[in-house]
């Protein structure tokens, strides 16, 4: 279903400032633990690229940057599978790793991105989410900076997207599908 302006409405979790100031702690957060390694940052796309924006201008030690492509969700619901789309094209080996995903829900997604990396020997993979559905999690995935905490809503802005739409509102929202089309 492609949502339109009569069957959804998006209620305002987290504005654009919060935001702005919470990626402002967790990139000082990296950047304290990060000097001096040998780091890659990884982005799970497509879902952190706004968040990763925002997140690599706040860090102030060297590192370099790769995507990785993967695809769990279809709608608001689950598919169980993790499809690799596009691969990395950096080595992970002896590199310390940071993980950056748009947000943990049943942990599907990192537990088969962590065994993935762990097969390319990286000195170490650490995770950065923006987003922490903890309540909703089925695998249990070490989490090592977090950027809030939410319930078991659907979200939606800042790079989420609910059938590939609203990545670009600039805030984070809950959002309500209307089974009414009117
Ligand atoms: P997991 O494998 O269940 O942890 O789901 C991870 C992926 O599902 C995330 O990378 C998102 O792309 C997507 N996802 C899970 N919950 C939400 C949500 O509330 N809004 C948008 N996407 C979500
Ligand atoms: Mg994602």
């Amino acid at each position: 279903m492609s949502p339109n302006k009569k069957n959804y409405s998006i209620e305002i979790l987290f504005p654009q400032d919060l935001i702005r100031a919470r990626v402002r702690e967790i990139a000082s957060q990296i950047t304290r633990d990060y000097e001096n390694k040998n780091t890659l940052m990884i982005a799970v796309l497509k879902g952190s690229f706004v968040f990763c924006a925002d997140l690599v201008r706040h860090l102030n030690f060297l590192f370099a940057f790769d995507f990785i492509s993967l695809s769990s969700y279809e709608g608001t619901g689950a598919k169980g599978k993790i499809k690799v789309i596009s691969n990395l094209k950096e080595d992970p080996e002896g590199r310390d790793v940071i993980i950056i995903e748009d947000i943990a829900d049943t942990g599907h997604t990192l537990d088969f991105l962590h065994k993935e990396l762990a097969a390319k020997n990286p000195k170490s993979v650490k995770t950065c989410v923006l987003l922490d559905k903890k309540c909703a999690r089925v695998k249990n995935v070490p989490i090592d900076y977090s950027g809030f905490e939410i319930g078991n809503d659907f979200a939606v802005g800042y790079g989420l997207d609910y059938n590939g739409f609203f990545r670009g509102l600039p805030y984070i929202g809950i959002l309500h599908l209307n089974g009414n089309n009117k």
